[in-house]
């Protein structure tokens, strides 16, 4: 089958590896995803070229790494041109592209999740009094796409006053600001569950952790992901149960019940509460760097997974998943997530690869005139290996690390270090 994969960091690289006996087509894709098949060089938003690429060369489905294609309705281009297409409706993507509207369908599903309130760019003097009225800390979010920048967790009134003005009256996230969702703090352990949905039906992918502050500890600004891990100690066997039972399918029947069925990756972001699990973030993708931990733990055909996602026939497909566990530690460039140099040679790939279940996906990475592989991104790569438990997988990884060398790289040292401590308990 030819699958077309739209995208070009670590979570398409990884996809690119799952689907690896596929005739693939990445759009940009990266150095990683050259290895599999080959790059065409359309943006993930040129949905009319990607359509035109798809037609061109008879590509039979599709796959969408990131969040903005399908927003913009690239489920819709491909399925007027007949092609399947794993992702949603640009009307069901809003539980991403919107975070008003993902609160307010919450609420009417009886979805947990953090208490709130919406305001419109008209309203700021409503919100203002609505913050004043709230216990800090107290979360401050733009409604639309701001690419990770749009949430402010204050811990002071003052503070929140002050990114409230920030977002409502600077518009320092523009048009993403125009809605503004004020919510109270959630307390416990970030957890990502994902789930591929056909519209009726849904399998779950295996659980992980994120890491997306830039400093061990979790310290200083966010950023897309540090590293992750899979499966996730925190989501136990009866918090996952209670998870598909208030988040997961509340979800897919409440969209299906509103006229928007979802298709594709639910990326459900949890807070596991001293009450139960409640949703922090709805993405409607896989997650960067968690696909480069959940897609090796898979024991499926993908091909076959993603097809029947596309065309509606999960019913009782199983989606089995590797015993183990699954770690990535993401090199970065230095000065990430704030400004760093490009251009610097990557050295020691190969010797990464060659250890064993390691893989190294590349995000940030492209080829010089030379074709030497060098750094162009903020998040380089996402070096990756499976063991028996979370502690091999995480002592392969970082050997595999230790391999790898490129001018003013960056990386945490403390990925894994929540889930090991479940596991000692
Ligand atoms: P989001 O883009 O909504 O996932 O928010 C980014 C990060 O902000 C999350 O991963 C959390 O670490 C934090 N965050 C967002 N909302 C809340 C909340 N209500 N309580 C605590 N932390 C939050
Ligand atoms: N790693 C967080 C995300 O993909 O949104």
């Amino acid at each position: 089958m030819r699958i077309l994969i739209v995208g070009g960091g670590g979570r398409e690289h990884a996809l690119a590896w799952a689907l690896r006996s596929s005739d693939l087509i990445t759009a940009p894709g990266n150095a990683g995803t050259a290895e599999f098949g080959c790059n065409v060089e359309v943006a993930p938003h040129d949905i009319e070229n990607l359509v035109a690429v798809a037609r061109e060369r008879h590509v039979d489905l599709a796959v969408v790494g990131s969040e903005v294609p399908l927003v913009c309705g690239i489920e819709e281009a491909f399925r007027a041109s007949g092609i399947p297409l794993v992702g949603p409706s640009s009307a069901a993507a809003r539980l991403e592209g919107s975070k008003a509207f993902a609160k307010v369908f919450m609420t009417r599903n009886g979805v947990p999740t953090a208490d709130y309130s919406v305001f419109d760019s008209d309203s700021f003097d409503k919100a203002l009094a609505y913050l004043r009225e709230c216990e800090p800390p107290v979360v401050i979010k733009a409604s639309g796409l701001a690419f990770g920048k749009g949430v402010m967790v204050c811990q002071t009134t003052q503070e929140a006053e002050a990114a409230l003005d920030h977002v409502m009256r600077a518009k320092a996230f523009g048009s993403a600001g125009q809605e503004v969702v004020i919510e109270s703090f959630l307390e416990g352990e970030e957890a990502s569950v994902f789930a591929l949905i056909d519209g009726d039906d849904y399998v779950l992918l295996p659980t992980a952790q994120d890491h997306k502050r830039i400093g061990e500890g979790d310290t200083g600004p966010n950023t897309g992901g540090m590293g992750a891990y899979a499966p996730a100690p925190v989501v136990t066997c009866e918090a996952l149960d209670r998870i598909c039972h208030t988040i997961i399918e509340p979800t897919l029947e409440g969209m299906a019940r509103e006229g928007n069925p979802y298709q594709g990756f639910l990326y459900a972001g949890l807070m596991m509460t001293a009450v139960g699990p409640k949703v922090v973030e709805f993405n409607c993708r896989l997650g960067d760097p968690e696909a480069q931990v959940v897609l090796p733990m898979l024991d499926a055909d993908f091909e076959e997974t993603l097809w029947r996602a596309a065309e509606g026939s999960l019913g009782n497909y199983r989606l089995s998943h590797k015993k183990g566990a699954a770690a990535c530690v993401v090199m970065a460039s230095g000065g990430y997530p704030g400004s760093y140099e490009k251009g610097f040679p990557i050295t020691g790939l190969k010797e990464a690869a060659s250890l064993s279940n390691t893989v190294v996906f590349h995000a940030g990475t492209s080829m010089d005139a030379g074709g030497a592989t060098v750094t162009s991104g903020g998040r380089v790569l996402g070096v990756t290996a499976t063991g028996i438990g979370l502690r091999e997988a995480l002592h392969r990884a970082y050997a595999a690390v230790d391999q790898i060398h490129f001018k003013q790289a960056y990386y945490r040292r403390d990925i894994g270090v929540r889930g090991l401590a479940h596991l000692e308990v």
